[in-house]
């Protein structure tokens, strides 16, 4: 009776050898992490981002080992039934093109790459950010967000050049970043450790409160967005839903 013996010897080579192929792969293949609050694909050895800002498209493109990959290319966009061509132009470490989009627009986007004189393409679409009516502190928090937070985080709380998006799982209700960090950042800043955009300096001009005014409308927004809960306006504002 050797067969059973035989076959969880068989098991455990089988599985030795799906580990040594996974795990230094794994190891290998870096982050699917966004470094700039952008969407990811993959294609063949690459993995590119890309993220809508007012007026622009962002694509920053790195092999596995997250180093940056020199590319040139063209971006095709579908944009409100209209096809848009732009062509792909060095910045920094990535690639941008001038395209008469918004960072909350709907939008599709097939880029065509070339990397050492080799065809890479990757696609993406964002659906149209959904921008509650909201009132009450909420209101009060979506013109606070305007003057003090949207030069970084971007008036569709998608990201800029300068910080990321606010609208993203990383900050919805109940996630690693729930409302104590929100206030925490609002209040002393943040230190560089998601993305690469650097430090949140300690924001100017806040006056006591508003950081739970900001808080209601970002979460308003989130849950806007389907990013969970209740919308923070019904918690936020004990006038809601009683009438008023
Ligand atoms: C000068 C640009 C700038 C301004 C203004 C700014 N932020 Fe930020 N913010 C950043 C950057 C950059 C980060 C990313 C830090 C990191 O890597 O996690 C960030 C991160 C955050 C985070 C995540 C913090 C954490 O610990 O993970 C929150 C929440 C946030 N900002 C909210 C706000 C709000 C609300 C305002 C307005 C009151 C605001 N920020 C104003 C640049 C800014």
């Amino acid at each position: 009776m050797t067969a059973p013996k035989e076959i969880s010897t068989m098991k455990t080579r089988l599985l030795t050898l799906a580990l040594l192929l996974v795990v230094p792969s794994a190891l290998a293949h870096g982050t699917m992490v966004a470094f700039f609050g952008g969407q990811i694909a993959e294609s063949g050895d690459y993995r590119a981002e890309f993220a809508v800002r007012d007026g622009a498209i962002r694509v920053w493109l790195r092999d596995h080992d997250d180093k940056p990959v020199k590319a040139s290319g063209k971006a095709t966009l579908l944009l409100n039934g209209q096809k848009l061509e732009a062509d792909l132009a060095a910045k920094d470490d990535g690639l941008t093109a001038p395209v008469p989009v918004k960072a909350k627009d709907k939008l599709a986007a097939v880029l065509g790459l070339v990397v050492d004189g080799k065809p890479v393409s990757v696609r993406f679409q964002q659906a149209e950010m959904v921008a509650p009516t909201v009132s009450g502190p909420a209101e009060a928090g979506r013109k606070t967000f305007e003057a003090v937070c949207a030069t970084c985080h971007g008036g569709a709380l998608r990201g800029t050049d300068n910080g990321p998006p606010l609208l993203h799982p990383f900050y919805a209700l109940g996630s690693a970043h729930g409302d104590d960090v929100i206030l925490a950042a609002m209040n002393d800043g943040a230190k560089a450790h998601m993305w690469k955009f650097g430090d949140m300096p300690k924001p100017q001009g806040l006056k006591p409160g508003q950081d739970k005014e900001v808080l209601a409308y970002i979460r308003a927004v989130q849950a806007a967005n389907g990013l969970g809960g209740a919308p923070a306006t019904a918690a936020a504002d004990p006038h809601a839903g009683h009438g008023h």
